[in-house]
């Protein structure tokens, strides 16, 4: 019997969805993969994968059967791009895959909700949690019992220590440090670079150097 077409559309054609696509690439677990942005010419070739339009496009390509989706648009300060075309997307039908590139070490007992992209040489140990539609990015490692909410993003080489707990459409930039056991709230932002000695209240940004109140 034929196997059946693995087909994928990714949403958003910048520099995260090259980061994404390229695992991808490297997986070859699908046939086809399309892409929707509406900057970019239809037709316009990325990585070998056609963009097809802008996202009207996307409840046509599910009636012919495309069933997967991944959101490719990054998010710094803001997640409210990634979680309008997430909710677009679901409503119309489609389902979210985890994306790992094959260099990614991630624990047998962590656990991956949906719609995850981790990106090349990241660790996730034991125990840890992560979040639908979250991104822990190229070099970024989420230790032992670390639980990292929904739609944030851990940035290139940033290291969650043990237990850290990161809140929904939080930011943690490149390089940073969190010490263990550290928790942050949602919708905060952790600059690039900084070291997080203490806890960090909702809605917050912590740059540099970070005492928190617990110390
Ligand atoms: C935290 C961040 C989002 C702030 O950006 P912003 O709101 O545009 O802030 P500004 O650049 O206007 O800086 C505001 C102030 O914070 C300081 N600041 C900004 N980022 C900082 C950082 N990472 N560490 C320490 N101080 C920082 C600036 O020097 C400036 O100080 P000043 O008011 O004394 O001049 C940004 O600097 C940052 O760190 N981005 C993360 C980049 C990254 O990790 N990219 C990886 C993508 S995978």
């Amino acid at each position: 019997m034929k196997k059946a077409e693995k087909r994928l559309v990714l949403l958003g054609a910048g520099g995260h969805c090259k980061s994404v696509l390229d695992a991808v690439l490297r997986r070859k677990q699908y046939n086809k993969i399309y892409i929707t942005d509406p900057d970019i010419l239809r037709g316009t070739s990325i990585m070998g994968c056609p963009v097809i339009g802008d996202d009207t496009v996307l409840p046509k390509l599910f009636q012919e059967g495309v069933q997967e989706a991944f959101i490719t648009v990054g998010s710094i300060k803001d997640t409210s791009l990634r979680y309008k075309l997430y909710h677009n997307a679901r409503n119309i039908g489609f389902t979210f895959p985890n994306i790992v590139d094959p260099s990614a070490n991630v624990s047998a007992f962590a656990t991956l909700a949906d719609g995850i992209f981790i990106g090349k040489n990241v660790v996730v140990n034991a125990g840890a949690s992560i979040g639908k539609m979250s991104i822990l990015n190229s070099g970024s490692i989420v230790e032992h019992e670390c639980v990292v909410g929904e739609f944030s993003h851990i940035a290139v080489g940033a290291v969650l220590c043990g237990n850290v707990v990161v809140g929904d459409h939080t930011f943690v930039g490149a390089n940073a440090t969190v010490i263990q056991g550290i928790r942050i709230g949602a919708k905060s932002v952790i600059g690039a670079g900084s070291v997080v000695l203490g806890n960090v209240t909702t809605s917050f940004s912590a740059l540099g150097l970070y005492k928190g109140e617990t110390l």
